[in-house]
Formats: structure tokens, sequence, C-alpha cells
């Protein structure tokens, strides 16, 4: 039996992550902007579409452009299916046990799976004759990522147990870059040149191979050469280009909450878990009952901004001390007009005026606690009302 978290009712709870469709719509026109006109763009759309909701992001980034979804987990592929969405699906990531229950209802979906050791192809292929229907197969090569995907010596064998198999059809050989931060880097010029010898190997076992797919946010921005027939960008369809993009992006997830009080304090007060701030000054601090339950990095306490929406206008203000699991504290100087129920955007686009400060990114939380965007993003947990903006 499983047991359900009874839900919170989001009119109670003050932290809100809005999610702006139409920024992953126009990230990824903008992205559709580096492509060839037959190279196709899958949507990346696992961990339920990096946070911001997985059927809010599919179907903003089908409006942008892309015609193929991608998730890990073949339960996402099926949520996807089940909302009828005119893109084709592609799932990657699966073990026997599950794979048994949920592949032949993934293949009859008309999802695309992805196969990476025999073992796989054999739940495949076990999986299409309970379904009855042909699994359309997506070769992945393991080129250095040492996760899944066969080693470039066994893709004949694999292409060869594919093509004898009337229940399976090639439908396209793909690999994972390892270096997103570096795509121009020897790392993906090697994984590169081994997935096309691989690939050559499998054309001359199999003749020729319908689709090939390499590309991430980073290759997608920067590596024309890697584009092949489908790319498949994640991170950036939310407005994260993990290297600098030459298209405009812009973040899709705004992380909101509300301070619950407001108070003066001396010089050397101590706050929070530790105490390893104390003020250097009297001052006015503000508490936000929002912490790393709710998704914010520990690591990046004391080392971050948010913005204060208050009467006299915004105000970037520091975090101070420790953040704790519920709350955190923000030092709101010793002048301010901050009231208790005032807005405090700890990342996101606040909406401001153009003269107005900005609220931080995920990449300056990233920055802060030392991890990348994509964990800050992913890291919002459900007790965070979504919010979808019109
Ligand atoms: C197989 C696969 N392809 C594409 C992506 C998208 O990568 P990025 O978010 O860096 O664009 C991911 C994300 O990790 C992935 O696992």
């Amino acid at each position: 039996m499983t047991i359900p978290i009874p839900a919170e009712d989001p009119r109670h709870v003050p932290n809100r992550a809005v999610i702006d469709p139409s920024a992953i719509t126009q990230n990824t026109r903008a992205l559709g902007t580096l492509l060839e006109e037959q190279t196709a763009l899958m949507a990346v759309v696992k961990a339920d579409g990096y946070g911001h909701g997985m059927l809010t992001a599919a179907r903003a980034a089908i409006e942008g452009g892309a015609t193929w979804l991608g998730v890990a987990h073949p339960a996402s592929a099926l949520a996807l299916a089940r909302a009828d969405l005119d893109a084709q699906i592609l799932t990657w990531l699966y073990e026997p046990h599950t794979a048994q229950i949920v592949l032949p209802e993934v293949l009859r979906s008309g999802v695309d799976v992805a196969v990476g050791s025999p073992e796989m192809l054999q739940l495949v292929a076990a999986a299409a004759r309970e379904a009855d229907r042909r699994a359309r197969v997506h070769l992945k090569i393991d080129t250095g990522m040492g996760r899944n995907g066969v080693l470039p010596w066994q893709v004949r064998e694999m292409g060869a147990a594919i093509r004898d198999d009337d229940f399976l059809q090639l439908t396209a050989a793909w690999t994972h870059l390892t270096s997103a931060e570096d795509p121009e880097g020897p790392a993906t010029d090697q994984q590169a040149e081994l997935f096309d010898s691989a690939c050559e190997a499998l054309e001359d076992e199999v003749g020729p191979i319908p689709l090939q797919h390499i590309a991430n946010s980073a290759a997608t921005l920067t590596r024309p050469d890697l584009h092949r027939d489908i790319v498949r960008p994640g991170i950036a369809l939310y407005g994260y280009p993990p290297v600098p993009a030459d298209v405009p992006l812009r973040p899709a997830m705004t992380l909101s909450s509300r301070l619950a009080l407001v108070k003066e304090v001396p010089e050397g007060h101590s706050v929070g878990y530790g105490r390893i701030h104390r003020t250097s000054r009297a001052t006015t601090l503000g508490l936000v009952p929002i912490g790393y339950a709710d998704g914010l990095h520990r690591t990046a306490s004391d080392s971050i901004d948010v913005l204060v929406r208050t009467q006299s206008g915004d105000r970037r203000v520091p975090q101070v001390g420790r953040i704790s699991m519920d709350q955190i504290v923000v030092d709101l100087g010793p002048e301010t007009a901050a009231r208790a129920g005032d807005e405090v955007v700890l990342f996101g686009d606040a909406g401001g005026e153009p003269d107005a400060p900005s609220a931080p990114t995920a990449d300056h939380w990233a920055r802060a606690a030392e991890t990348i965007p994509y964990e800050v993003l992913t890291s919002v947990s459900g007790r965070v009302t979504r919010e979808v903006r019109a």
C-alpha cells in the first residue's frame, strides 16, 4: 500500500514557485533558431520539467517548436502519453522490476524506449511481445559517461539482435555528453569521435540508422556539428544556459515567499544555528518562512542576497546566518520600509521596473551553494505551490 502525503492548502502557505510558460516557449523558439531545418528539438522535461511541472513545460516547449519530449522514467513517459500531446516521447531509464510492469503499457502508448545494455534489450523485447507492438529502440552508446549505454565494441552485436527480432526496430543511436560546461573541449570531441565510429560499425551491421542524437543544451548552443537529427536541450529551456549563449533565454521559475516578521536588533546580535553571523551594526532583521525543506540550499547560508519588495520599492538584501529547515533571516538594514507580509523573491524574474534591482537567479544560488542551477531548480520541494502564470 502506498500512503499519500496529505496535501497542504496552497492558500495557507506563502511560498510560491511561479512558472512562466511563455518563457519556456520563447526559450525553445530561441534554441530553434540555431538549428538547421531538418533538425528536430527534443525538450527534456524529466524531473517534473526540471521542477517547473512536466506537463506545463512540455506544452510550452511544443508551442515553441519542440516535436519530441524526453524523460528519464517510463512512468513520466506514460503521464506525457496520456496527456495526448503532439510530440514523440522518449524514455531512457528503467530497471527490471518496474520495467516488466510498465514497459508494455509504454510501448502500447507509442513511446520510444532507449536501450543501454543487452539486459535492457531483453526487457524491451519481452515487453514488445506482451504489448504486441514493435518497439522503437534508441540504442544508447556509452562514449565516456559510464552510466547507461553499450560500449562501442558491443554495437554490432546489439544491432544484429535488434535487426533479427521482428518486435524491435532500430530508430536511433545516441549518446550523452559528459562535459556540458566545456562543450568545445577535448572530452566532447573524443565522445563525438567514439560515437561516429560506433555508428559506422552499427550501420555496417544493420544499414542506415534513421536518427542520431547527442546534443544537450551546451552542445545545442555551441556545437552545430553535433546537432545531427535531434537536439536534446534541458536546462536552457528553463532559462539557464550552461555556457554563454548568443540567443535570448530567460528564467521560467520565480520562487517567492513573504516576510513573517520584522524586528530591530542591536549590534553584535547572533543569528541562526551555530551563530555563524553577528550583526555588524544595529539593524532590522526580517524572518522569511522558507528554508531547506522547501529546497533552499543550506550550503548557500550567509552568502546570498534576496529581493524584498517594500512599499518604497524593491531592495536586494543579504540573507544572514544559517538557512534553517523552515526559515531564513535577512538583514533589512537599519532604515527599512519593509513590513511583515511584504513579498520576498528568492530567485527568478521579479518583473519590477527596468531600473529597479533585479532578483537573484538560480545561477546566483548555485554559485553560493557550490552546485549547479539544475540542482537549485529541481530541489524546490513539493510543499512549495507551483503556480502557472497566465
Ligand atoms: C540523456 C539526457 N539528455 C539531455 C539532457 C539535457 O541536458 P541539459 O539540461 O544539460 O541540456 C539530460 C539531462 O541531464 C539527459 O540526461
